[in-house]
């Protein structure tokens, strides 16, 4: 969690500094983007991981690393939130997590705007800016503030991309789209929200966030209730006490 916190601070100070100045913006796909922010961001983390555990694999949005069967791999998002970056919108984060034999173990997200730290490990628990986290206690969807984000395939058959967002629209208190995935679930295990879904998530993307949301006391799985490993997934994930109300509209959706 040391390594992982030292990687993410790193990362948030670059964005913070690069934050609304002139940046080189290329396209992965029509809407999808990759500024030289990203790639700044990936490289001092990947970095701060390999000068501690040169064996350690590594699995990054932005480039491939060789892997080597190691059993510890870590998965860094090195800007989670850059449509938001490119836009000058103030929500972005870096997000690291680290699992050991296929389990999540380690994470931290941090947040440069707002100096918002969140860390977690496995069976220790979850904290923000050092003081520990707890999930929210809304029991109804009615009483809930809920996040959800959209893939950047959302052009091609929209419809089905916001079906589920139009159901809950009208069951829950409100629903946000912040765009930076790693920041949504951090809030939730901070109880800043009870609830959130996205139909794909990349590892890198949820991997520190969920592991947050358990030790906090949450809920993570998939829409119908099953777990979320380690690969690129759907996401349902709650304070708990929500789960089955989430899940029960996301299928009725
Ligand atoms: C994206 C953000 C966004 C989510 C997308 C992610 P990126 O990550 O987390 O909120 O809706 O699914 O791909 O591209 O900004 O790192
Ligand atoms: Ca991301
Ligand atoms: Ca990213």
């Amino acid at each position: 969690m040391t390594v992982a916190t030292d990687a993410v601070l790193r990362a948030g100070a670059i964005q913070r500094e690069r934050y609304g100045t002139q940046i080189e913006i290329e396209h992965k796909g029509s809407i999808d983007l990759v500024t030289e922010v990203d790639k700044a961001c990936e490289a001092v983390i990947v970095e701060a991981i390999r000068s501690r555990f040169p064996d350690h694999d590594i699995v990054a949005e932005e480039a491939d690393y060789e892997r080597h069967g190691s059993r510890d791999v870590w998965f860094v998002d090195p800007l989670d939130g850059t449509t938001n970056f490119a836009h000058g919108y103030p929500c972005f984060a870096a997000s690291v997590a680290v699992a050991r034999d296929g389990e999540v173990v380690a994470g931290a997200v941090y947040d440069p705007l707002r100096a918002d730290l969140f860390t977690a490990e496995r069976g220790a628990g979850a904290w923000h800016n050092g003081r520990r986290m707890r999930v929210s206690k809304a029991s109804r969807l009615i009483d809930s503030l809920l996040i959800t984000g959209f893939p950047y395939d959302v052009h091609t058959d929209t419809p089905s991309k916001v079906r589920r967002f139009t159901h809950l629209i009208g069951q829950a208190r409100a629903i946000r789209r912040d765009g930076a995935a790693a920041i949504d679930l951090a809030y939730l295990a901070a109880g800043r929200i009870d609830g959130f879904w996205e139909d794909v998530l990349k590892p890198w993307d949820m991997l520190a966030g969920n592991l947050m949301i358990e030790e906090a006391g949450g809920r993570v799985s998939r829409y119908d209730g099953s777990r979320v490993g380690l690969e690129a997934d759907e996401i349902a994930a709650s304070n708990g006490a929500l789960h089955a109300e989430l899940l029960a509209a996301l299928a009725e959706a």
